[in-house]
């Protein structure tokens, strides 16, 4: 089921509409990228993984899209834990419905990740169970203020929770010029036309700026980190246990 936050239109500027009108309209074609993409399961198990999960943990993904790493959650809280995924493109909402949606555990928002507005499901209140872990993956590199967002991440979560993080920037490896220059193109097209993103000279550049500010930040808070690159240095996972 889906929840609507009253706060998604009040705090949205310009290209968080583009966004969402882009992510709306692709949301099926992405769909099928993000849960079919040759490797991208290992991937999604390994971030599920780094969330150190329990059964009956709640868990939070924030920009969770059309769904594809709720049901690795939802596997590892149980029936008798919790899985919130927040997105602000209603249509990517509605793809993750047909998939989630008969599980009574699993609740979607239509909502600002940066503002999560996690009472309309009943969680994150003084008088609920509080969330142990956060996921967000790729989409740090769509925060304005990677480092604010992470900030406010780590300050959901209760003593001993976990942020895990994965993102695509370009590879540092020497062989990573071919892999860059098809990630770029990935970039260009995966980006709103109407953004300036996309017609930025450098628009890795920009996406690199903010994921490394939002995986330093995750470091800066953790007491125990685990890391990982896959796709030949393209995709990184952070994980860490943050310190209160
Ligand atoms: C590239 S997709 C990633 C989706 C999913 N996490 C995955 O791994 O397939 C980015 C998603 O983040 C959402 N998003 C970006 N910024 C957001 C924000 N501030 N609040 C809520 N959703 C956001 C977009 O609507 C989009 O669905």
């Amino acid at each position: 089921m889906t929840s609507d936050s009253p706060t998604t239109e009040d705090t949205a500027g310009t290209s968080t509409s583009d966004a969402q009108a882009f992510y709306g309209q692709w949301a099926r074609l992405y769909d099928a990228l993000a849960r079919y993409t040759p490797g991208i399961a290992r991937l999604r198990t390994r971030a599920a993984t780094a969330l150190c999960l329990e059964p009956g943990d709640t868990v939070v993904e924030m920009g969770c899209g059309t769904g594809a790493n709720l049901p690795y959650l939802r596997e590892r809280v149980g029936p008798e834990g919790t899985v919130i995924g927040i997105d602000y493109t209603r249509g990517m909402l509605d793809v993750a419905d047909e998939l989630v949606g008969t599980y009574d555990n699993v609740h979607l928002i239509h909502g600002d990740a940066t503002a999560p507005p996690l009472s309309a499901v009943g969680a994150g209140t003084p008088d609920s169970h509080g969330v142990d872990a956060v996921l967000a993956t790729f989409v740090v590199g769509m925060l304005d203020d990677p480092a604010t967002g992470i900030e406010d991440w780590c300050d959901l979560l209760t003593a001993g929770g976990h942020l895990v993080l994965v993102n695509a920037a370009r590879s540092e490896r020497w062989y990573g010029a071919p892999l860059n220059a098809l990630f770029r193109a990935v970039v260009v097209l995966s980006t709103p036309p109407t953004t300036k993103l996309r017609y930025d000279t450098d628009p890795h550049g920009t996406l690199d700026r903010r994921i490394a500010t939002g995986h330093d930040a995750l470091r800066e808070r953790a007491n125990e980190t685990t890391e990982a690159t896959f796709a030949g240095g393209i995709v990184r996972l952070t994980g860490g246990r943050i310190r209160r």
